[in-house]
């Protein structure tokens, strides 16, 4: 039996745990405010809150229902756009929605309310610009989004004056919530975690097995890996860091250490998909899709990644990620193994890192090519240089020719010429429908060049390789 609060009532229910949380809130709870759009997590539509308990208090972030499987919300708090009623009139994003005409046919309209809610829940400096990242995973067909910025502006005008230490009840007091949000706490600290599934077939957040394998997935004996608290946190030893597989982008794009350590971090990872997913997708599963293009491999390929592979016997053996890729979606994983873990050395004094991105749209997109890299220099020497790309082969590449013949070279032009001459023979690009395979070629080569002129900006002038 799986067991989870939703907006104010308790749920029990046998219902088969790869059931989408979409399905259950509409086809069994009959809540039919939540929209199903497209069901590969792009449009927003059926966008819900999920609260966890930690620290005896609760916190919140928006997440695609149609890409959560039941157990992923056990013993939380799952608020749709109903569970954010007032009694007796709208809430202050419903009211702000309505007064900056936000909605128009209104389909996507409780995806957007929940979205800017969970912006409301969660945000500690109340900004415009925070404002609209949290609903940069909501479509509208309609409205042309200025009037939604206009609304996502009046609350963020209210919330300025947010009591930080009292955030809940500030919510509730000024009409953001509905008072029964005050003792969900003491409801999830009664449900006891009890349900167990170790299925043969590893699932962290789904957002690429809903996508990919929706409907064989009621057949499949699913491993739910998203809550164990053994594949959880994030750890530092010395220069070391070390992430557990369930670990999500947005743990990482609020981690303070990284944040610190590596210049850019956050703006690298906004590039990955959307608030929601990047809530709900982890680590682990962005290396093991075997995608050639995901972006969380490519940035771990440039940093030398080792990933931790255990099986049911607690065995674990270690594999370096540049390793893992055998071909196209051919791991080098045995059927009874997941990672367990992964380790890489952050950039110290002397080695610097980058990540460039090229997709047909900002936000919500996957790679045309995407490229990392890590380089160290001394003096004008290259003494270290680790480039990764995606999109340009049936594998993410770690390119080993390239990086063999930087290191020890004068980081001029001459060189990165000469570079980009070996990088070109060390890829295979497809013409497919993020470009042609002529069109890739150039994308690699001027992202190969943007990494020097971004790092090296005072040595390496775009004017002289191009
Ligand atoms: C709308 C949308 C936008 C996206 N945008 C991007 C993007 O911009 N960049 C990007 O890189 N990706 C993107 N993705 C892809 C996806 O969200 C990420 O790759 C995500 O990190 C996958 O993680 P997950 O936990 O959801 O994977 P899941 O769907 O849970 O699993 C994916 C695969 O990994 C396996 N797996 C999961 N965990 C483990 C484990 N611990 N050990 C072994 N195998 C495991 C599963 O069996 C499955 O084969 C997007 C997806 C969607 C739906
Ligand atoms: S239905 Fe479109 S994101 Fe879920
Ligand atoms: S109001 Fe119609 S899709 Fe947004």
């Amino acid at each position: 039996m799986i067991q989870f609060i939703l907006n104010n009532r308790l749920i029990q229910t046998h219902k088969a745990a790869s059931t989408t949380l979409l399905d259950f809130i509409r086809y069994d709870e009959n809540l039919r405010g939540t929209k199903i759009g497209c069901r590969e997590g792009d449009c927003g539509a059926c966008t819900v809150l999920i609260g966890s308990l930690k620290d005896g208090k609760t916190e919140y972030m928006s997440a695609t229902s149609c890409l959560t499987p039941l157990p992923n919300v056990y013993g939380k708090h799952v608020v749709t756009v109903e569970g954010l009623n007032l009694p007796d009139k709208l809430n202050q994003v419903q009211q702000a929605m309505v007064d900056c005409s936000g909605t128009q046919c209104g389909f996507c309209t409780p995806g957007f309310v929940n979205s800017m809610n969970g912006y409301a829940l969660t945000c500690s400096e109340p900004t415009l610009e925070n404002a609209i990242s949290s609903i940069d995973g909501n479509i509208c067909r309609c409205t042309g989004y200025k009037t939604i910025e206009r609304a996502a502006a009046k609350v963020t005008e209210l919330l300025i004056h947010k009591d930080k230490n009292q955030p809940l009840s500030w919510l509730v007091d000024n009409n953001f919530i509905p008072a029964y949000f005050l003792n969900i706490v003491d409801q999830l600290s009664a449900i006891k975690i009890e349900y167990k599934t170790d299925g043969q077939i590893p699932i962290g957040g789904g957002t690429d097995l809903y996508v990919q394998k929706h409907d064989e997935l009621h057949e499949m004996d699913l491993n739910y890996l998203f809550d164990k608290s053994h594949l959880n946190g994030i750890c530092f030893d010395g220069n070391s860091c070390t992430i557990k597989s369930a670990v999500t982008v947005s743990d990482l794009i609020t981690n303070q250490t990284l944040l610190a350590t590596i210049p850019n971090w956050y703006n690298y990872l906004k590039l990955i998909s959307s608030t929601p997913i990047r809530n709900i997708g982890t680590i682990a599963g962005n290396l093991a899709n075997g995608s050639p293009i995901g972006d969380f491999t490519i940035i771990l390929l440039a940093m030398k990644a080792a990933i931790t592979l255990s099986n049911k016997a607690n065995e674990t053996r270690q594999v370096l990620l540049k390793d893992f890729y055998l071909g196209y979606k051919n791991l080098d994983k045995k059927a009874d193994e997941i990672i367990a873990e992964i380790t890489f050395e952050l950039p110290t004094n002397g080695s610097q890192f980058n990540f460039e991105k090229v997709c047909k749209r900002q936000n919500l997109d996957i790679a045309s090519v995407n490229t990392a890299c890590s380089i160290a220099t001394t003096g004008n020497t290259i003494t270290d240089a680790n480039f990764s790309m995606g999109g340009v082969g049936p594998i993410p590449k770690y390119l080993s020719k390239t990086n063999a013949f930087l290191i020890n070279k004068t980081l001029d032009v001459n060189t990165i010429l000469q570079a980009e001459q070996i990088l070109q023979t060390e890829l295979a690009p497809i013409s497919d429908a993020r470009g042609t395979e002529a069109y890739k070629r150039l994308l690699a080569r001027q992202l190969f060049f943007a990494h020097f002129i971004t790092l090296f900006p005072e040595t390496i002038k775009m004017k002289d390789l191009i």
